[in-house]
């Protein structure tokens, strides 16, 4: 086991989904996998194993924020071999066109964290998509018929910002959406040379607010999920 994470090597797939909310990950191992396992419950941070049409596939909560989701895939990259990394979260949009319930993929993120900066002594980082991953993506949302936007999104270290104007800057710049952990984990695969996405879907707006049932937002959290693990088995 690692620090964070009780599983033991050979339990945790080389391909791993990457939800924030650990409850996710129990609810998609449940819904969507084969023999699933759980193979870590520390802090209540779950992970699950099974197979996905005959894939073997890993599910790992990763808590909000890049520190929490730092812990998480540092460990399944450096103890358990972790090669491809695909987030599936949640996301609030900084577009008039992108509408809660949409999916956004993310190209790069940018990022108010200080934490590259730190890194790289002052210089900018480009936390960016994998490319392989991206490509299958876009063939998958072909095959399926999912309508999808992509670009640069923002990670955030404040989900609560004190200026309700802050997002504008970002938004001027094209900037499609922001939620918290994406620069991170790009950011670290490149450091261990592993291959990292995140897939996103739209749950609040800063430019239009929008109200939508839990039964729609259940809908469109599938479609990413199933987005996602097709991406993951191609
Ligand atoms: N995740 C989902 N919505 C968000 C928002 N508005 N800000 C930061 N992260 C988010």
């Amino acid at each position: 086991m690692s620090i964070h994470i009780a599983a033991k090597v050979g339990e945790i797939a080389e391909t791993v989904l990457l939800p924030g909310d650990p409850k996710r990950a129990k609810w998609i191992a449940e819904n969507y996998l084969e023999n699933a396992f759980c193979y870590t419950d520390i802090r209540g941070m779950l992970g699950f194993t099974g197979t996905y049409k005959g894939k073997k596939i890993s599910i790992q909560g990763t808590g909000m924020g890049i520190p929490s989701i730092s812990i998480y895939i540092t460990e399944l990259m450096k103890d358990y071999g972790v090669k491809n990394l695909i987030r599936v979260g949640s996301a609030g949009s900084y577009q008039k066109d992108i509408k809660v319930r949409d999916i956004v993929i993310a190209m790069s993120a940018s990022t108010d964290s200080n934490i590259n900066n730190r890194r790289f002594k002052g210089a900018n980082f480009s936390p960016t998509a994998n490319f392989e991953l991206f490509t299958k993506v876009l063939k998958v949302t072909e095959e399926k018929n999912i309508k999808i936007k992509a670009g640069n999104i923002l990670t955030s270290d404040e989900f609560y910002n004190d200026d309700s104007n802050y997002y504008k800057k970002w938004a001027d710049f094209g900037v499609l959406a922001v939620e918290m952990e994406t620069a991170g984990l790009y950011t670290l695969a490149s450091k261990y040379k592993a291959k990292a996405l995140s897939i996103l879907t739209i749950s609040d707006s800063l430019v239009s607010p929008e109200i939508t049932s839990a039964e729609e937002r259940e809908k469109t959290f599938s479609e990413m999920i199933e987005l996602a693990l097709e991406t993951a088995i191609r």
